[in-house]
């Protein structure tokens, strides 16, 4: 039988991809059915008002609104980061600040989301919004590319949350396990890519630094993961006891 890591470079496309031609989906839902997706977020931590707004705003004035998580990894994220007792979180790629405020709502009245956004635009509208919210104090957002703003941070943070261009994604899990506590967490979003990360025949530049990550993730003997087919596919990772 094949060994896991071995199927990373060999799994070929399979037939449900293929008929969808090379694009893949264009929504983030399509490899769990709808249905499946709503009722695990009813049965989860419900979504605030402050992030209802946020999200209704972001379909209605937004190119891109798939791209906020939702309620489903809204409160996946809320769950982690109690898990880990989290006062200092760390997300890379803010867009219009739903992530960031459903990960606020759980902090105590101490504790900060930083937040790295290239984007002023995105950075302003997100700052309109958690100004609604009781949490949104607890929101720092610093506008740049992130992997500046990230050599200038000093860690440790409990929760890290990476959610920006993929092209960047080993840089910045690299640089995260320098800035995440002993005891925190990283996570990774999008990391199934609609499916498109079991195209080894001819990915795209997006889809190709996903599977570069992937395989670093999964041969880091630094660090223990787990890839969730939550949603677009999360990356859940501790790091090992030095
Ligand atoms: C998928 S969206 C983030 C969604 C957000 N986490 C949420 O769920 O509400 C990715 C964001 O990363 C930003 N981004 C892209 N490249 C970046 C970079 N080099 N540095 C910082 N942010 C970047 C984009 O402008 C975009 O707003």
């Amino acid at each position: 039988m094949t060994p896991p890591r071995a199927r990373l470079y060999t799994t070929p496309m399979p037939s449900w991809f293929k008929k969808r031609g090379a694009s893949g989906g264009t929504s983030p839902g399509d490899l769990v059915p709808t249905e499946i997706e709503e009722y695990a977020a009813v049965c989860s931590a419900a979504e605030s008002d402050a992030c209802k707004l946020i999200r209704a705003e972001t379909y209605r004035t937004q190119d891109c609104p798939q791209m906020v998580v939702g309620p489903l990894e809204g409160a996946f994220l809320k769950v982690m980061a109690l898990a880990v007792g989290a006062k200092r979180v760390l997300e890379i790629g803010t867009f219009t600040g739903y992530s960031a405020l459903a990960m606020a709502e759980v902090l105590p009245d101490d504790g900060a989301v930083l937040t790295c956004e290239i984007d002023a635009d995105s950075a302003a509208f997100a700052r309109r919004y958690w100004d609604k919210s009781l949490h949104g104090k607890k929101i720092h957002v610093r506008v740049g590319p992130a992997l500046e703003t990230m050599a200038a941070l000093k860690g440790p943070f409990d929760l890290i949350f990476i959610d920006a261009d993929k092209a960047n994604y080993v840089n910045y899990y690299r640089r995260t396990l320098d800035l995440i506590s002993p005891t925190g967490v990283i996570l990774i979003d999008n990391v199934l890519w609609s499916g498109r990360v079991l195209n080894t025949h001819d990915p795209d530049p997006s889809t190709a630094a996903i599977q570069e990550l992937n395989r670093v993730v999964a041969s880091d003997p630094r660090a223990t993961a787990a890839l969730l087919t939550l949603r677009d596919g999360v990356f859940v990772i501790k790091p090992n006891p030095r």
